[in-house]
């Protein structure tokens, strides 16, 4: 058995719980939160032996494997490179840390003491993200190809994510996805431009507003997203993709166009009137997957499909967003 800890119990804590108790061959051996309450409650939720509120008890305990790292984003160097010291591979959750230097810091750790690190970018292993990069890269909708994600929410429950020094709010936080998604599909940024506002009262990020991402390879990624609807307000979001040649669907396509079997999941290209493709996937749950894939990583020796060089990418990434907002003028990243 592979035995994991879990260090954080707030939103991704209980999500990591749920996926490693699908894996036969792990053992969540101890859970940690600084709250003493949260700390029970994983436990009592992932059958663990140990429980503590000190994350350094944890470091110690000789039989552990892999520590899981679901604290906020600027707790997670030090806790990742403590976890290397002691010897234990290490899954964090994106982003990887607020600073260049903490991420190069925590890969740097990782290296010296010979363990792995895993970064937590879920949709790296979501089968509808991973059929829309097959598609991108097929050519089916050309080249100059544009990728617009939209979302707009009230953004996480806890005020750290709207800070601009611990969470770095949406265009950190939450398009680090995108950010990272991006990079497998189209490769390495150009040139970043953003425009962005803070609409919350009592808060320090920009919460609001719309990057623009240029790829090297002519592509482009338009991130306008908001954490600022007021309590209560119903959110939206939504994501588009086309080329030259046609469209990417996220919805099924209407049955007079083309036939997909009864439960089945396809992304459909249009490149014509009534001319498309349908593009199956079969829905999974990305943690469990994500998951699955670093343990094996940890059992096998492999290494991670999603480690520290993506997490300082993408992070670098985010960075240059901030720093083309606050100059009003576009970041050049070649
Ligand atoms: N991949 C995803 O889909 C996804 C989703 C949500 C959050 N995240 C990321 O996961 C991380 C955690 O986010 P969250 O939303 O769960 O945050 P949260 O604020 O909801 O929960 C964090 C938990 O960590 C605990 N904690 C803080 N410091 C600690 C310490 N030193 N030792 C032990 N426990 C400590 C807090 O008490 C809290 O329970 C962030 O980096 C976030 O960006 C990823």
């Amino acid at each position: 058995m592979v035995k994991v800890a879990v260090i954080g119990y707030g939103q991704i804590g209980p999500t990591h719980i749920d996926a490693y108790k699908q894996l036969d061959d792990v053992e969540i051996a101890a859970v940690c939160d600084l709250d003493e309450a949260r700390a029970k409650a994983a436990q009592e939720h992932a059958g663990a032996k140990f429980c503590t509120t000190d994350f350094h008890e944890i470091l110690q305990l000789p039989d552990i494997d892999i520590i899981n790292v679901c604290i906020p984003t600027y707790l997670h160097a030090d806790l990742t490179c403590k976890a290397a010291q002691a010897g234990k591979h290490v899954f964090c959750e994106k982003p990887m840390a607020m600073r260049l230097e903490d991420a190069e810091a925590m890969i740097e750790a990782c290296e010296r003491y010979g363990v792995k690190l895993g970064l937590g970018f879920c949709r790296r292993f979501d089968n509808q993200w991973l059929k829309m990069a097959e598609i991108v890269q097929s050519g089916i909708l050309g080249d100059q190809i544009i990728w617009r994600a939209y979302a707009t929410g009230r953004g996480a429950p806890t005020p750290w994510f709207f800070d601009k020094e611990l969470g770095g709010g949406p265009f950190v936080d939450g398009a680090v996805h995108n950010y990272d998604f991006a990079a497998l599909m189209f490769g390495k940024v150009r040139r970043v431009s953003a425009n962005l506002k803070t609409l919350r009262s009592g808060t320090t990020a920009k919460d609001t507003g719309t990057a623009i991402l240029d790829y090297e390879n002519g592509h482009q990624l338009t991130v306008a997203w908001s954490w600022a609807l007021p309590e209560g307000v119903r959110g939206a979001g939504s994501l588009e993709v086309f080329g030259s040649k046609g469209t990417l669907c996220f919805t099924n396509p209407a049955p007079e166009v083309i036939q997909v079997p009864e439960g089945t999941h396809a992304l459909y290209v249009s490149t014509g009137r009534n001319a498309g493709q349908a593009f199956p996937y079969v829905r999974n749950n990305m943690y469990v997957d994500e998951l699955r894939h670093f343990v094996d990583c940890v059992k096998s020796g492999d290494t991670p499909k999603v480690g520290g060089e993506n997490g300082v990418n993408a992070l670098r990434v985010a960075l240059a967003v901030l720093e083309a907002d606050a100059t009003g003028k576009p970041v050049e990243l070649a």
